[in-house]
């Protein structure tokens, strides 16, 4: 088996949705340690207990990310427990709707939009601030960031608040790229287009039809593809790539 990551310890925001617990099990099946941080505890236990059961090493954090004492809380727990993580995946991300549909600028409600931008975008400021030092000291990391097509290019699926904190998910990638580059620390980004997850459930299912048909590969994506760009970033091959945003789209938009 090819094991990219034996010996080292990745931590994965929104581990038990549809695209962190394809990238935590990736991530295991290649040898790391995951740390597991979500929100829901009963999907986050499950997989813990089921990438124990495989013999993996996994620690499983309940944790609000949109709370810097609660990702401080997270984080400490599986420095203890796996070691300081040299991998960092801030997946976590909501695209809330309205019954089905995003909500215009003269009817977001001011709480919703706190709650995406603290969620979306503190959240991988949060376990940035607390990952980089130990990063920094070992001059060795891997720091990727889940943007979205929709950061880069005007989406009518999603709303403002979604498509602004994706953008500056793209902003943050460049800024800490620059800053911590001469560690050895990469940051890039991925830019998913539309992926068969829970998230897509959101919207109706003729909205996800006409995506598929403007996409070139005329399907959705999986989340193990999504996965599989992360593991690049995070392997050794990509020792020299930095501050990027690859999209992971089967040709939607092309941004
Ligand atoms: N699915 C897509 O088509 C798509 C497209 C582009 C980008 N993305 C991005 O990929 C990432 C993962 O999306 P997904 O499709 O797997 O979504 P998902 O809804 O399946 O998973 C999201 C996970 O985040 C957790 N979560 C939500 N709020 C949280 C909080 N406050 N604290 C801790 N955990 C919290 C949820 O419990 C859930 O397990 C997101 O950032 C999303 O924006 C997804």
């Amino acid at each position: 088996m090819n094991a990219r990551f034996t010996g080292q310890t990745a931590l994965v925001t929104g581990a038990a949705g549809g695209i962190g617990s394809a990238i935590a099990r990736a991530l295991a099946a290649e040898g790391a340690r995951v740390g597991l941080i979500d929100f829901d505890a009963q999907a986050g236990g499950r997989l813990e207990a089921s990438l124990r059961a495989q013999g993996r090493d996994a620690c499983f954090a309940q944790a609000d990310v949109s709370r810097f004492d609660a990702c401080q809380a997270a984080y400490d727990l599986i420095a203890r427990t796996l070691g300081e993580p040299g991998i960092l995946v801030n997946n976590v991300g909501i695209s809330p709707k309205t019954a089905g549909r995003a909500l215009k600028v003269w009817e977001m409600p001011p709480q919703e939009w706190d709650r995406v931008v603290s969620v979306n975008l503190n959240s991988a400021f949060y376990l940035t601030r607390l990952a980089s030092p130990g990063m920094v000291r070992e001059r060795r990391g891997r720091i990727i960031n889940m943007s979205s097509v929709a950061g880069k290019a005007y989406c009518d699926i999603v709303a403002a608040h979604y498509a602004a904190t994706k953008a500056g998910l793209i902003g943050l990638t460049r800024h800490w790229a620059a800053e911590l580059g001469e560690y050895e620390v990469t940051v890039n980004a991925i830019a998913p287009g539309r992926i068969s997850t829970p998230l897509l459930k959101t919207v109706p299912q003729e909205i996800n039809d006409a995506v598929t048909r403007v996409t070139a590969m005329r399907r959705l994506g999986t989340p193990e593809e999504v996965a599989d760009a992360c593991l690049f970033f995070a392997s050794d091959e990509a020792r020299f790539v930095t501050g990027q945003v690859l999209d992971v789209a089967g040709g939607w938009l092309m941004t």
